[in-house]
Parts: structure tokens; C-alpha cells; sequence
């Protein structure tokens, strides 16, 4: 069946030129102020589709130059030393598109983690997928899998891939989980506190979203990461996904150094 799909559509093939991790003195660098970069990263990687569309291709063509641009800004953000980079994937409402268009995404995240798995290793990136795992092609489940194991020893970027992702339905799930620790007599209801809830979501470990990007004009928020992002800048752009440069994401680095983050009081939290 996949196959006489793919065959209709295009095979997922991911084909990526060669991009090296820039520098910390790379020219891409040069506006950087390297004390006030972002620790987390949260991409909403829009436009593959509109972007194919304007160039007479099918959808399917831009989400596979998609690819191309994620391991471009991956490894950009492996060179500004960030903590963290979460890429909005494939959200919970993304099933309503055409089936061929979401047989298609899901074989090009097996493409992908099958290309790009030991050199994202060898660049130390550590591996993890967000949203409801258990909901996906049991293939594609057990590659994932294997790919969080190969690299959870790894110290570099956490590099965080949302996968059948909603914000809400993950709340939902850690409410669920905390109502099951609070049954078995864990924990009573007055000690869940923010600390509890964070821990219970699939982004635990991780620090809160500092700047959430996205691409293709709209400004909205789409059901991502809805707790993690209470106090992120935002920065969008027109340029659709498969268009965004390193040179793109560096701008938003610049632009976030330039912001007065506050978090509800007076001064900066460095100030205080
Ligand atoms: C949104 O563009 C993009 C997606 C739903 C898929 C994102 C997937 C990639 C960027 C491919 C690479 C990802 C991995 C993890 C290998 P859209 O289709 O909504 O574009 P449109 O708004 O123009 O229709």
C-alpha cells in the first residue's frame, strides 16, 4: 500500500548537501552576543506546503526540502552551544491531511532517522521524541526508540522532535499521570505544584522555552508546547520552511539578545 503511494507521490528521499557545524568564530556569528542567546529553542517549521505549491511542485516536494533545513538549523544551533532545540514535526490534528500526505510525512521520519542517525550521534545531539508516540506506525515506533537509546548518554544539544504532538493532549496525559500517583498514594493533591506538573511532561528535563520561532506568516501558537512556552518571546517570519537559512535563525538570536525579558517584575532576573 505504501508503496503504491510513494509511488504516486514521490519517494521520501532525503538528500542533504553538506552543512558543518559553524564555528564559534564563523561569520554567521559575527552579530551574535553570545551572553544573551536563548537556551531553548521551539521551531513551528511552517510552509513546506505553500512553499512546493509556488513552485507548481506537490506538497509532499517541500516537506522533503523541509528535511534539508532542519539539519541546516540543527546543526546551527549544535554551533551556538544551545541547550535545547524543539521542532514541531507532526502535530495531533495533522491526521486530518490528505492519507497520502501523512503516509508520506511518516516514512520521511524513518528516512530521516535512518540517514541522519550517526551523524546527528557523532555531533553528540541527544535524541528525544515529544507527543503521543504510541499513536504511530509501530516501525517508525521502535526506530525512535532506538534512536533515543544510541544517544542518551550524549552532553550536546537536546534536539527534541514533536511527533503526533498536541500541546493540550499532553497536559491531558500528565494530569492523568499525576491522578494515578495521587490513587496509588504517592502524592496528595496539595503538593502538586509547577515542579510536579513540568516533571510529568513529556519535555521534562528540559528547560523552559525561551523563543519560539515560526516560519510562513502566521502568528499563532497551534497547540505547541502550551506550558513550556508560558514565558517565550516570539519570533515569526514570512520566509516558509524549506527557505529558512542558518542566516535566518541567526537573525532571531539577534533579535531575542535585543528583548527585555521580565517575567512579570521590574528588572531583569540578572539585575535583581
Ligand atoms: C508544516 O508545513 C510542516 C509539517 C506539517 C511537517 C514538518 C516536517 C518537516 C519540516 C520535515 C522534516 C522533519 C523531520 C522531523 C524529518 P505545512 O505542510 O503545514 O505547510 P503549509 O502551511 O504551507 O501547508
Amino acid at each position: 500500500m505504501i508503496k503504491k503511494i510513494l509511488g504516486k507521490i514521490g519517494r521520501a528521499v532525503v538528500t542533504t548537501d553538506d552543512f558543518t557545524i559553524p564555528a564559534h568564530d564563523s561569520p554567521l556569528f559575527a552579530e551574535i552576543n553570545w551572553k544573551k542567546l536563548p537556551r531553548h529553542v521551539a521551531i513551528i517549521m511552517d510552509g513546506n506546503g505553500r512553499w512546493a505549491q509556488g513552485q507548481g511542485a506537490m506538497r509532499t516536494v517541500g516537506h522533503t526540502a523541509g528535511v534539508k533545513t532542519l539539519k541546516n538549523i540543527l546543526k546551527t544551533a549544535i554551533g551556538l552551544k544551545l541547550d535545547a532545540l524543539t521542532v514541531y514535526a507532526f502535530s495531533t490534528e495533522n491526521w486530518k491531511r490528505p492519507h497520502t500526505e501523512v503516509e508520506f510525512l511518516m516514512n520521511l521520519f524513518s528516512e530521516y532517522l535512518k540517514k541522519e542517525l550517526q551523524e546527528m550521534h557523532e555531533d553528540n545531539v541527544r535524541i528525544h521524541f515529544i507527543g503521543r508516540i504510541e499513536g504511530l506506525p509501530a516501525s517508525l515506533q521502535k526506530q525512535m526508540r532506538e534512536a533515543e537509546e544510541l544517544m542518551q548518554d550524549n552532553t550536546g544539544v537536546k534536539f527534541n522532535v514533536a511527533v503526533n504532538y498536541g500541546g493540550q493532549d499532553e497536559l491531558v496525559r500528565s494530569v492523568q499521570s499525576i491522578v494515578r500517583r495521587v490513587q496509588a498514594g504517592e502524592l496528595a493533591a496539595e503538593q502538586i505544584d509547577e515542579t510536579v506538573i513540568e516533571s510529568a511532561l513529556d519535555t521534562q528535563g528540559n528547560l523552559p522555552v525561551d523563543l519560539v520561532i515560526r516560519t510562513s506568516g502566521d502568528q499563532r501558537l497551534s497547540n505547541f508546547l502550551l506550558w513550556q512556552a508560558a514565558y517565550a518571546e516570539f519570533w515569526f517570519t514570512d520566509t516558509n520552511w524549506p527557505d529558512f537559512t542558518p542566516e535566518c535563525f541567526v537573525e532571531a538570536m539577534v533579535d531575542y539578545a535585543g528583548r527585555d525579558r521580565r517575567f512579570g517584575g521590574l528588572t531583569k532576573p540578572e539585575e535583581k
